[in-house]
């Protein structure tokens, strides 16, 4: 996935790390089932951004852990990651994930669920291999919060109604919660102090609204070879995130037409919307919000962390509103 310059040179300085990250994950995908491997391997060895992992090390190094169990932390993080993106595409009927075909796409939804359902259970076997029940709490929820956001956003297809506020609890839930407990685990691990723990918090939550309402702008404005996924898909599905919402406030008189255009077959239908979002100053507005929360995510860190590691949390923090992919 193509990268700024910028933020390469956080995953260069933690490439020993990263190593043993990747190391990690390539021996708990091992199963007699040749299925689960197979599907684990088509979807873990695409890559991704591997950002999660990322802001494990790098909260982990900035709160001054000196032992390894990051290394395994980071790997559990990433598993529960991809088994939400295994759920997820099913949810969302997509087709392209990382550059590939969806795993739903190449064998079908059952084994995708199935597999997914493998990849949470083996970051479970991992967690309890840590012996760390804070780290444990506050990941068992995460998890728990993430389903309960992705159903929150199916509940709300096609619903005009869907309120800014809404829209935000909903990205908190299913995105935020897991960055924000990448940070804060990392902090536990180190046993830093509960300020410390929450401060770290905030910031990966700020970071992950920040990262989805970027996602959510670049399915109107990206690429797809850069993305490695459809754009327009969240249109396409009827799935209301914050440039729609945002144009709707603007127009209300739009809505019959949006809905007339949800309800249309093929890419065409849509084309008014787009047209919508794209004078309504939406997507401006979309970008505003996300900046907000970079800059809160930076804020949270105030006197927390200082030097080298801070600069490098900031350029996390700005890196998810930078990217292109
Ligand atoms: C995709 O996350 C799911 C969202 C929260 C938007 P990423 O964009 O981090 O996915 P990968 O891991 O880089 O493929
Ligand atoms: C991302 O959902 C959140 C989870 C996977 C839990 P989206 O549906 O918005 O993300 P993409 O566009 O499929 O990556
Ligand atoms: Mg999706
Ligand atoms: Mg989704």
């Amino acid at each position: 996935m193509p990268q700024t310059e910028d933020v390469r040179s956080l995953y260069t300085a933690f490439q020993e790390e990263f190593r043993s990250v990747n190391n990690c994950i390539a021996a708990e995908l091992c199963s007699d089932v040749a299925l689960v491997e197979q599907i684990g391997q088509h979807i873990l060895g695409a890559g991704g951004k591997r950002l999660r992992p990322l802001l494990v090390l790098l909260s982990a190094s900035a709160c001054g852990y000196k032992g390894t169990q990051h290394i395994v932390l980071a790997a559990i993080i990433e598993c529960l990651h991809t088994a939400t993106l295994l759920h997820d595409d099913v949810v969302d009927a997509s087709d392209l994930r990382r550059g590939r075909l969806t795993a739903n796409a190449h064998w079908g939804n059952a084994p995708s669920v199935l597999v997914g359902d493998f990849l949470y259970s083996r970051a479970f076997q991992m967690m309890v291999r840590l012996k760390n029940l804070a780290v444990m709490d506050a990941l068992a929820k995460a998890t728990n919060v993430i389903a309960e956001g992705e159903v929150m956003q199916l509940a709300n297809v096609r619903n005009l109604q869907t309120t800014e506020s809404e829209y935000m609890r909903t990205i908190c839930c299913k995105t935020a919660a897991l960055f924000a407990v990448s940070s804060q685990s990392a902090a536990l691990l180190a046993g830093v102090d509960e300020t410390r723990v929450q401060a770290f918090r905030r910031y990966g939550e700020h970071l992950g609204m920040a990262f989805q309402l970027t996602d959510d702008l670049l399915d109107y404005t990206g690429d797809q070879s850069e993305l490695g996924k459809n754009p327009g898909d969240d249109l396409a599905e009827g799935k209301l995130t914050l440039p729609l919402i945002h144009a709707l406030n603007q127009r209300p008189e739009a809505v019959s037409m949006v809905e007339q255009a949800l309800a249309a077959d093929g890419p065409d239908a849509r084309d008014p919307v787009m047209q919508l979002v794209n004078e309504s100053g939406a997507l401006d507005y979309t970008v505003r919000s996300a900046h907000r929360q970079v800059e809160q995510a930076i804020a949270a860190l105030d006197g927390m962390t200082h030097g080298t590691s801070r600069q490098a949390l900031e350029k996390l923090a700005r890196f998810s509103v930078s990217r292109m992919a």
